[in-house]
């Protein structure tokens, strides 16, 4: 697992270890079996050439989308570069590897909902992780599009809901969104849809968010309502209204995700229903 210390990686590798897979964790700090640059083409090599993976998961990624914006190349060598290098490894190896390369709902904009084919790119990030799929697609591969939320289990690593969680709790004023709309999925129903994509190892790009998306700021106010936190004082704005976001991020990102279904046989959740089951977890 390729970016096994990141935030999904912290949740995916104990599922999966679970469920009883080997998994052998790659990142760049020492929680990880293997450390090493992806970007870099021989460490890529030397490292695959190791662990000659039946599957590879790419959870590498630079997703600070401000950050991305401003070091381009960095971007580029995260988004685009490293998907390269495995890509290059799985065409140029005897060894049968299917790459999973998660990607992302900020390859849309644009009301309604959005099938695969509708993609719209509008910033960098978007564009190096859409790049990214493109190397991805050139090997036998299941490019997942996707957004999370859940409880981080990762130190380094904070996600919407921990944010939303620390923020109403310390009773800190907040803005949320009411312009900008989407349906994540909570990263304990991604990883066992990306369970599934390992036993299965469809081909090609999918879409895996909830059912019945909602603005952020109905997202917030949800998650606020299930764990009884006070709301007074987080305010509905609009993103076009504030000036810490210094990147276009898309108004709608909610995303069609009838071919992910037909093609496991499965339903996904509702959003309200993913909020309840999150929320759960900072209960305990
Ligand atoms: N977070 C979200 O809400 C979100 C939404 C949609 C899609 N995604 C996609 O989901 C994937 C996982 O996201 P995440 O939030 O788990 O990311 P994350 O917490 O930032 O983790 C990124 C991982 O990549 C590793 N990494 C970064 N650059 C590297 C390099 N040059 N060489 C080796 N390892 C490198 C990091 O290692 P270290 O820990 O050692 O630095 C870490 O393990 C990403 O591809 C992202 O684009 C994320």
């Amino acid at each position: 697992m390729l970016g096994s210390t990141g935030m999904l990686g912290h949740t995916l590798r104990p599922f999966l270890d679970f469920h009883g897979y080997t998994v052998i964790t790659h990142g760049r700090s020492n929680h990880a079996q293997h450390q090493v640059d992806i970007t870099d083409l021989a460490e890529a090599n030397k490292l695959l050439d190791t662990v000659k993976p039946d599957v590879v998961i790419n959870l590498v990624g630079l997703t600070n989308v401000d950050f991305c914006e401003t070091e381009k190349n960095k971007a580029y060598l995260t988004n685009i570069k490293a998907v390269e290098n495995i890509s290059a490894w799985i065409k140029n190896t005897k060894v049968s590897s299917h790459l999973i390369q998660i990607s992302t709902d900020q390859v849309y904009d644009g009301r309604d909902l959005h099938a695969e084919d509708h993609v719209t790119l509008t910033n960098y990030y978007a564009f190096s992780k859409y790049a990214g799929e493109l190397a991805a697609a050139s090997v036998s591969s299941t490019i997942i599009r996707t957004n999370f939320f859940g409880l981080s289990h990762c130190e380094k690593r904070e996600s919407l809901t921990d944010w939303l969680y620390d923020s109403l709790s310390k009773d800190k004023e907040i803005k949320v969104f009411d312009d900008i709309f989407f349906n994540p999925v909570s990263m304990d129903t991604l990883a066992s849809i990306i369970e599934r994509v390992v036993q299965k190892k469809p081909k090609g790009i999918f879409n895996v968010g909830s059912a019945l998306g909602m603005s952020k700021a109905d997202f917030a106010f949800s998650f606020a309502d299930e764990l009884n936190l006070s709301t007074a004082r987080m305010l509905r704005t609009s993103s076009d209204q504030v000036t810490f976001l210094k990147t276009y991020r898309p108004k709608d990102m909610r995303m069609d995700c009838k071919r992910i279904e037909s093609e496991l046989g499965i339903k996904l959740p509702v959003l309200h229903d993913e909020i309840k089951r999150v929320a759960c977890e900072y209960n305990k």
